[in-house]
């Protein structure tokens, strides 16, 4: 397996405070790698240096074998980058703002016309070509910053956080693009505070907080660091607080709880916890309108690693 970026000890600092403390992790090509973390864990100074915008005090980086630095002009070229932040020209209409960017890469006109097309249908702004960005609402303006930094077909893209406060609409439009990106080749690093995003997208995920790696993994690989192994949700009218007891007691029961109609049971071990808990309620004659299992989210995961919610 090639590695398209090589992070190994990266420590920053701003002032005195620690951002990033000795993180190491690798990119493997063609792969989408997602940097989850809360609020302030070190995402946008992670790829701020591996951009070389940010000088850093201690580590190396290297992207496609060559140690990065600001003056790695072959190196910029191959990286697409859409910043947490909108950036695009106010004066511009969505065609020319990613002609604008585009042309930094491609001169010549034609092929540059076939990028930009591309990009449009990409992030699905077909309808919306000659709109400025003042007319776009706020998740046409994210696809038009995507496109803007993805449309001269970069092996690396490097998104931070494109899909924050935008419509489920654009979101999915969003995330499709970016699979569709990974299917032409590209290698992909997506940070975000979504759990469900990192889910559904990527291929190995990297938990953060504090500037340092908690664990790196697939999300099922990162699943097992879970304290609980399954979460089972019943919507009961009634239940007592002695028939509560007694399922507490029931094997593998990690916690539980009933609030609004709603118990919740958390479960150390898998298997057969739904039958058994089915089961009881029939001999039981206890009546309930709802039942269901899942498995831990990457938050009971969070939560094991830090003792704090992902969404503090
Ligand atoms: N220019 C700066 N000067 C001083 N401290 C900074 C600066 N930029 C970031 N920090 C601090 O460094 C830490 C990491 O910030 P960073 O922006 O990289 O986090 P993040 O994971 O991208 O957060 P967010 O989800 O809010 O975008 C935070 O504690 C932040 O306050
Ligand atoms: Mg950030």
């Amino acid at each position: 397996m090639k590695n398209v970026i090589e992070v190994e000890n990266l420590t920053k600092k701003y002032k005195n405070k620690k951002a990033i403390d000795h993180l190491s992790f690798e990119v493997h090509e063609g792969e989408i790698l997602g940097l989850l973390g809360p609020n302030g864990s070190g995402k946008s100074t992670t790829i701020n240096c591996i951009l070389s915008l940010l000088n850093f005090n201690e580590g190396s980086i290297k992207v496609l074998g060559s140690e990065m630095s600001p003056n790695a002009y072959d190196i910029k070229r191959q990286i697409g980058v859409v910043f947490q932040d909108v950036a695009v020209f106010d004066e511009l209409n969505v065609y020319d703002n990613i002609d604008y960017f585009c042309g930094l890469y491609i001169k010549d006109k034609e092929q540059r016309k076939k990028c930009i097309m591309e990009a449009i249908k990409l992030v699905g702004l077909e309808e919306f070509v000659k709109y400025y960005p003042k007319q776009l609402s706020g998740g046409l303006l994210r696809r038009l910053n995507i496109a803007c930094g993805i449309a001269h077909q970069p092996k690396i893209i490097i998104l931070d956080e494109p899909t924050v406060a935008v419509d489920p609409q654009s979101r999915n439009n969003i995330l499709d693009g970016i699979k569709a990106l990974r299917k032409k080749g590209a290698t992909i690093i997506y940070t975000t505070h979504y759990m469900e995003e990192v889910e559904i997208l990527c291929d190995r995920v990297i938990i953060l907080d504090k500037g340092k790696v908690l664990a790196i993994g697939t999300t099922d690989e990162l699943k097992e660091l879970a304290n609980i192994e399954e979460k089972v949700t019943v919507e009961i009218p009634q239940l007592s607080k002695e028939k509560l007891k007694e399922i507490k007691n029931f094997p593998h029961v990690d916690s539980i709880s009933y609030q609004n109609s709603t118990l919740s049971i958390t479960y150390k071990k898998g298997a057969n916890n739904l039958v058994n808990l089915m089961d009881y309620f029939k001999k039981e004659s206890i009546s309930y309108t709802k039942i269901y299992s899942e498995r831990p989210t990457l938050n009971d995961v969070f939560l094991e690693l830090t003792g704090k919610d992902l969404r503090d």
